[in-house]
């Protein structure tokens, strides 16, 4: 089974909010990407609302068809409040502080377990999978399987950073984290900063690669391409 390719709609809210108003429409991106052959939508409402906001997480559940996933810090009561009421497929819990220009680090599995075994339950209670994002060390990746976690997201900006250096040392964290996945029986998901050059390679490394969450430089292609070349553009590197 290829990966999943989830479409991170928060760049088009972005574009949205620099204007006002309600051009792109992100309801209607978010049901185009679907159209086109997304397999989910994802958005990552943060507290200060510059990219997707709270009403447009609500807005868009209903015409979800596929499968929706919100990412975000749990450390937010409103976040956890969105993501309980809305009920998406999917939470992904990532450690953003408020105002960070975009995440830049996983979970300290080992230092933050009792949080993140409360607040996992939380969700999975309410019929939720949960997803948590880790930095590619197989030893926090053992220590998340503790936390009742359904997956982890592993966090590929350093893959992406050195995939033109030297793909192979690139990558290598990421299998031995992926290993230890899937002998922790762990479902593993994968973004940020993937794109067409560098997802083919990763999601053919990766043992038991289950989904990739994509944003900035597949809207950013959109440009070129289109949505719906870039969408299948996409697809076809996890083919
Ligand atoms: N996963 C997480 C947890 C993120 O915060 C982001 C960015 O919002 C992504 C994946 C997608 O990253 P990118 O926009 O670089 O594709």
């Amino acid at each position: 089974m290829p990966a999943k390719l989830s479409v991170n709609i928060n760049k088009i809210a972005t574009l949205r909010n620099s204007r006002g108003g309600n051009v792109p429409n992100v309801l209607q991106a978010a049901i185009d990407c679907q159209k086109f052959g997304a397999d989910g939508i994802t958005v990552h409402p943060r507290p200060d609302e510059r990219h997707i906001r709270y009403n447009d997480v609500r807005e868009i559940a209903p015409i979800i068809t596929t499968e929706f996933n919100i990412e975000g810090n749990p450390k937010v009561d409103k976040f956890v409040q969105l993501v309980l009421d809305v009920k998406p497929a999917q939470v992904t819990l990532v450690p953003d502080e408020d105002r960070q220009l975009t995440s830049d680090h996983g979970w300290n599995t080992i230092k933050e377990a009792d949080y993140l075994k409360q607040i996992i339950e939380v969700f999975k209670r309410a019929g939720i999978r949960v997803s948590i994002f880790v930095d590619p060390d197989a030893e926090l990746v053992a220590a998340a399987a503790d936390t009742g976690t359904d997956r982890i997201e592993l966090y590929t900006e350093s893959y992406a950073g050195n995939y033109i250096s030297n793909k192979e040392q690139a990558i290598a964290d990421y299998i031995k984290a992926a290993e230890m996945a899937n002998e922790k029986k762990l479902g593993i998901n994968a973004g940020h900063d993937l794109d067409r050059n560098n997802l083919r390679y990763f999601a053919s490394h990766i043992p038991g690669l289950q989904e990739v969450s994509i944003g900035h430089a597949l809207i950013a292609d959109t440009l070129y391409y289109g949505l719906e070349n870039t969408i299948q553009l996409y697809q076809q590197c996890l083919k």
